[in-house]
Order: structure tokens, then sequence, then C-alpha cells
């Protein structure tokens, strides 16, 4: 312990307002509400505007974040987006997002984790706020997924959305946040990827979403539990003392799973995937936004955040509110 922690001193979401339901998607592939609901929980999904990027969706979720701060955006230090959908292949979205803020001088910089893209983006943060050197970062998951998905593909289309989630850390002595631990493993990479890329001004190999469904959902249960212990270990903490827990928001049944492995009921688990879908790396920071801002994360509780995603890439964050 270095005696400096960071503490979340705001946080912001944003969806872009157009909802498709699954009603909307059952007009136009062969789904159900029915299906979609009982297999995943996701009863709709927000879906970005064509002229609206990551960057904008990010933005409207930092202003919100920073109000709540109370702070103005040139007292930032740092800012890092979190997307696997940026606006273009560069700048990064975080450069963006810093212009679109109206500052300059900071450093700003993306992290690709997929769905752990904030987990590993907040991790990234406290490692910085202990060097010192930083007193406020700005950490955010932005995600425009509509654009990825192939829309033919029931299999895939059903269960993704667009939104943002950030958050303004400041540097404390006081906790904040407790341990964090990241993890990747490459060897199943091909189980969730977008296999595309741009060459000599194409596109080369195939630019939309694929999963094996089956074996994601195996996977993320199976780390979801493993790295929520680990955490809760490294910070001498036991299952008992998480009075919220926030893991990505893939699934509900993955959901359900996790809280029952850690014994946990789920009225203390947030849950924003019925209305959001999987927004990928804003799954977190957007259902984190909503439990601060409806009063159910008070001061003093201990707060677990989980992602898992493609890579594959999965971590946790365990704070104190
Ligand atoms: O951030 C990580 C991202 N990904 C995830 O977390 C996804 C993890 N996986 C899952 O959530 C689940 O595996 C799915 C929701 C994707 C699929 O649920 P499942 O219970 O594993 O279903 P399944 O893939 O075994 O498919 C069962 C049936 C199949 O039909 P047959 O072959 O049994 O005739 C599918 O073709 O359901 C069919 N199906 C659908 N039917 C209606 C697949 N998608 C749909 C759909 N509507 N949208």
């Amino acid at each position: 312990m270095t005696g400096i922690y960071s503490r979340i001193i705001g946080t912001g979401s944003y969806l872009p307002e157009k909802v498709l339901t699954n009603k909307d998607l059952a007009a136009s592939i062969e789904t159900s509400d029915e299906w979609i609901r009982q297999r995943t929980g996701i009863r709709e999904r927000h879906v970005a505007a064509e002229h609206e990027s990551a960057s904008d969706l990010a933005l409207q979720a930092s202003r919100r974040a920073l109000e709540m701060a109370g702070i103005p955006a040139e007292k930032l230090d740092l800012i890092i987006v979190a997307t696997t959908t940026p606006d273009m292949v560069f700048p990064g979205t975080a450069c963006i997002l810093q212009a679109k803020l109206g500052i300059k001088d900071m450093p700003a910089f993306d992290v690709q984790a997929v769905c752990s893209g904030f987990v590993y983006a907040l991790a990234t943060a406290d490692q910085f706020m202990r060097s010192g050197q930083y007193e406020h970062i700005l950490v955010v998951g932005a995600e425009v997924y509509s654009r990825i998905l192939d829309w033919e593909d029931r299999g895939t289309c059903v269960l993704f959305g667009d939104g943002a989630g950030a958050v303004v850390l400041k540097r404390s002595s006081e906790p904040g946040i407790l341990a964090t631990r990241l993890h990747a493993d490459g060897s199943h990479a091909g189980i969730l990827s977008v296999p595309g890329s741009v060459s000599g001004g194409k596109i080369r190999g195939r630019p939309l979403l694929q999963m094996e469904g089956g074996a994601v959902f195996k996977f993320a249960v199976k780390v979801l539990e493993e790295v929520a212990l680990e955490t809760l270990s490294a910070a001498g903490l036991q299952k008992t003392d998480i009075d919220w827990l926030i893991p990505h928001q893939a699934n509900i049944r993955i959901i359900q799973s996790t809280a029952k492995k850690l014994g946990m009921s789920m009225e203390r688990v947030i849950v924003t995937v019925d209305r959001h879908a999987n927004t990928s790396a804003a799954s977190v920071p957007l259902a984190l936004d909503e439990a601060v801002r409806d009063g159910r994360i008070r001061p003093g509780h201990h707060v677990m955040l989980e992602g898992v995603g493609g890579g594959f890439t999965w971590g946790a964050v365990l704070l104190k509110w």
C-alpha cells in the first residue's frame, strides 16, 4: 500500500435515444421476445443514431461524471477510454474525447480489452494514481456495437447494445479502490472476435462480430467467480463483505450463476442487461452510475466490479465507496 488511493467522486452515463425492443428484432429475423428474454434476460437495447460515434456517447457520459464530481474538465490529468468500437483507426477515441471536452495537454489513450475494457482501464488508472503524479483521472467505457453486428445473425445481434459510462477518480489518502486483478488468455481469441482489419484501403477479413456462445458462457461463469475470490483475497476481505456486485452485463444467466457461486442474493447484484443488453466496455460503468444515482450504493459500501470478454480478458476491481 502506498497510502495513495483512487476514489470515484463522480459517475455518469449516456444511452442513445433510439430503443430497439425484442419485438422490433423479431420483425426482421427469426427470433422471439420469449426466446431472447428466457436465454439472456434482455428486453431491449439502445442503438446509436447514424451521426453518433463512441466519442459522442463518451462525451455525454463524461460531462455527467464531471458534473457529479464538481470539477471542470480542465482539472483532469489523464483520460483513458475503453472501447472496441473506436471512432476511427486513429487518433484514439480518448484524444477525440479530449478535444470535444475542449481541453488539452493531459495524456489521453484508449484501452482495448473488449468487454473487460472498463475494468482494465480503471485498474490502469489506479496504477497511474498510485504513482502520485496524477490527481484527477477520467475513465470511460464507450461502445457502438451496433456498427459491428451482423444484423442477420440471430445468434449474436440480439445480444448487444450501445452506450457509455464514465467515472472521475480523485487522489485520496482514504480508500477508494482496494484491489484490482487483471487476466488474459489469448489462446481463446477465436471464440469471440471481429476478425477484420483495414489493409490497402480495403477491409480484410470479416469486420463483424462472431461468437461461440456456449463456450463464451462457460468461460465467463468460471472466471467471474475465480477473479472475484482472488480480488477479495488481495484486499483481505471475504465474500460476505461484498455489498454490491456489478458484473459485466452479458446475460442474466451468467450474472445469476456468478452471484450463486459467490453466495450472493440477486438483491445485491446490479442488473441492467434487461434494458441495455451487452454494451461491452460500457456495461459496468452504466450499471455503476445507475446504482449510485438511485442511492443503492452508499458511502462505506464494498463494491465489486467485474469484466470478462474477448481476448479472452477478465478482471475485477474491488472498491470502498
Ligand atoms: O461479453 C461476452 C459476450 N458474450 C456472451 O456473454 C454470450 C454468452 N453466451 C450466451 O449468452 C448464450 O450462449 C446465448 C444466449 C448466445 C445462446 O444461448 P444458449 O442457451 O447457449 O443457446 P444455443 O446457442 O444452444 O442455441 C439454442 C437454439 C439453437 O437452435 P437449435 O440448433 O437447437 O435448433 C439456436 O439456433 O436457439 C437457437 N437460437 C435462437 N433462437 C431464437 C440462437 N439464437 C436465437 C435467437 N432466437 N436469437
